[in-house]
């Protein structure tokens, strides 16, 4: 039974594919925060499916702990195929209030963690596939999102680097979520409002991206690709209906610029 990684694999989008993975019969290496308050359940509720699930903790701001994950994991799981890289923070904050602490948490954990587990699962696994969790922001110009939208975008062109370097025996590929879940904290409601936005005029949820990780997993054939899955919202905001004339996008600004 083969196994995957799933960075950030405890609550919401991770916690989805990890249990989805488990239930296919995949064995799980389970990372999370080294803080996380989810791990243990989540591991329970995979475990139940009749897998094995192990848990690695580490915290993505200590890069030399980083270095030693995949390690880690291969001395467990020698059999990993599979490398998701779905851990991520979101920090609403533009270029000018950006504190240098945030920038340089972000920069790890969104981009340097996933360059450095990239690095290391080509050095140690060296098949399979790699798949990065992105976000539809890198088609776009979102400043009050600057730090995130700078490591996601830098995510991506690195994805697009290591389909070139890995695909003779890793494929890389992306996946960019739009509108799926609410921030931490919010409310559906974030995501009612927002729908209203998007060229679908609907917003999307976990079973879109489960869709989209199974498309990549049997595609031999894809590699350096990278899925949006967002309802067209990477592309431009719905347009208002007026009589079928052409008409002015929908002004997003009374979201304060959040999506
Ligand atoms: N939700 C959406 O609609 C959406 C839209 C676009 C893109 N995305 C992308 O999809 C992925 C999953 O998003 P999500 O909203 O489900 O997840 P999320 O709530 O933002 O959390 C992601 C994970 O990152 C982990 N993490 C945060 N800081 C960390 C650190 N210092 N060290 C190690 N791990 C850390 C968290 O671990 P703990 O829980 O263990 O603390 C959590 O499991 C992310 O890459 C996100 O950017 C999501």
């Amino acid at each position: 039974m083969p196994a995957a990684i799933i960075t950030g694999g405890a609550v919401r989008l991770g916690r989805a594919m990890a249990l989805h993975l488990a239930k296919k019969g995949t064995n799980i290496a389970l990372h999370h925060n080294a803080s996380s308050k989810d791990a243990k359940e989540t591991l329970t509720e995979i475990r139940s499916t009749g897998v094995r699930a192990e848990s690695f903790p580490c915290d993505f701001t200590d890069l030399s702990a980083v270095e030693q994950l995949i390690a880690q994991v291969v001395s467990v799981f020698p059999d990993t195929e599979l490398l998701v890289n779905g851990a991520a923070n979101f920090v609403q904050e533009d270029i000018e209030h950006t504190e240098t602490k945030t920038l340089q948490d972000t920069l790890h954990i969104n981009l340097m963690t996933p360059f450095l587990l990239m690095r290391d699962y080509k050095k140690r696994i060296n098949r399979g596939m790699i798949v990065n969790i992105l976000d539809e922001r890198i088609l776009r110009n979102v400043p009050t999102f600057a730090a995130y939208s700078v490591a996601k975008s830098g995510l991506s062109h690195l994805t697009h680097l290591a389909a070139i370097e890995m695909g003779a025996t890793v494929r890389v590929n992306g996946i960019a979520p739009g509108l799926i879940l609410p921030p931490a904290g919010d409310t559906e409601e974030y995501l009612t409002r927002g729908a209203k936005l998007i060229p679908t005029l609907t917003h999307g949820n976990e079973e879109d991206i489960l869709r989209g990780l199974d498309y990549l997993i049997n595609s031999p054939f894809v590699n350096g690709e990278t899925l949006f899955i967002d309802g067209g919202q990477s592309k431009g905001w719905a347009r208002k209906k007026r009589g079928g004339k052409a008409s002015p996008p929908v002004d997003p600004s009374w979201l304060d610029g959040g999506i």
